[in-house]
């Protein structure tokens, strides 16, 4: 059993061990970005802060349904600069507790308690977890949220407590945990195959004139399943859109608008009027260009120029709408923050 306790718990078994390679790695990329006035403040070592980013898809190609009722996938997927904060602590009492901005995210099912409690399970250990969960990421939205804090409890808890697992062992507790969340361990810009678990990360490669990611986000949710469940098979695609746009932007190249496909749009379209209704106000209000992320109902529009994507954000302020202003990145170790 690895024992990581905090009473009578010498420290140095955290992640904020001196002797540690990674560890000394870590607080010189962290430190080398911060002024001399910015210093990380350490106290007891029991509490860490990391960063959570939602994902927006440029493409979802749905190839068919397979024998388990998932569906096999081609999409390209992209961390964005929209984030949930998440603290966590470790408990005497056993077990796992999330206390979230959005109190119906209390339970246990919630992805990032699950998460926690998988690692728990998985090596036996004593000590319980207490997740704090600043949310900021609209939830049931198509932008990756519940899959991104899962993944990112368990990267920081394993950089944290120095945890044994593999890569292969990581991916395995992600993938059970849902089919986006094995993305989220490496972000960036990735083509994700399979169920979504089959993750190539792609040279982080950017069009100009993608630099700003309009969102808007219908205040509709939709399930995820509900719409996989009533997609047509005249929807299916053979990955060929996936394929190029991950190809084009490998090469540095700008990809063609017509491969930026969605095969779950059309549907969502057709049995969400709300989200039909907000792709028109997206397009007039001045949006060149408008795509639906994941199932949705999240809408996202593409601007070179931060004054037009302003422009077209008033507007749609104006008549009510939940917009964010975001951009793609790629996050990194930077990310966690002891305290
Ligand atoms: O894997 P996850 O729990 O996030 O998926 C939510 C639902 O979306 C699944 O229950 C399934 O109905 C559907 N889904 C699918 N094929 C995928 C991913 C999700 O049918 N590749």
């Amino acid at each position: 059993m690895l024992q990581i306790g905090r009473k009578g718990h010498d420290y140095t078994t955290f992640g904020i061990k001196k002797h540690s390679a990674l560890d000394k790695l870590f607080f010189s990329m962290h430190n080398a970005c911060m002024s001399q006035k910015a210093q990380p403040i350490y106290t007891s070592g029991s509490t860490l802060f990391v960063r959570s980013y939602a994902k927006i898809n440029l493409t979802l190609d749905v190839l068919g349904r397979r024998a388990d009722g998932y569906h096999e996938l081609a999409t390209v997927m992209q961390t964005i600069d929209l984030y949930d904060t998440i603290c966590l602590t470790v408990t005497d009492e056993p077990g796992v507790r999330v206390v979230s901005t959005r109190p119906e995210l209390n339970g246990d099912d919630n992805l990032a308690a699950r998460a926690a409690q998988a690692l728990r399970q998985r090596l036996t250990l004593p000590q319980g977890v207490g997740i704090e969960l600043d949310k900021r990421i609209p939830v049931a939205a198509g932008l990756g949220g519940g899959s991104s804090n899962a993944a990112a409890v368990l990267l920081a808890l394993r950089h944290w407590w120095q945890l044994p697992l593999t890569p292969p062992d990581l991916l395995a507790i992600a993938a059970s945990l849902g089919s986006d969340v094995p993305f989220f361990l490496t972000g960036g810009l990735a083509l994700c195959e399979g169920r979504g678990e089959h993750v190539t990360p792609l040279a982080p490669h950017w069009p100009y004139a993608m630099r700003w990611l309009l969102l808007l986000k219908p205040t509709i949710s939709v399930s995820t399943a509900a719409v996989f469940r009533s997609l047509p098979a005249d929807d299916y695609t053979d990955g060929t859109y996936s394929r190029a746009v991950g190809a084009a932007l490998q090469t540095k190249r700008v990809p063609q608008l017509k491969d930026f496909h969605n095969g779950l749009e059309r549907g969502v379209l057709e049995r969400y009027p709300e989200v039909a209704q907000a792709r028109e106000d997206l397009l007039k209000a001045g949006a060149a260009f408008v795509r639906l992320s994941g199932s949705g109902p999240t809408l996202f529009a593409p601007f070179s120029e931060l004054a037009s994507a302003t422009r077209v954000r008033l507007r749609l302020h104006e008549k009510g709408y939940e917009t964010y202003l975001t951009r793609a990145i790629s996050p990194h170790v930077e990310n966690i923050h002891f305290f």
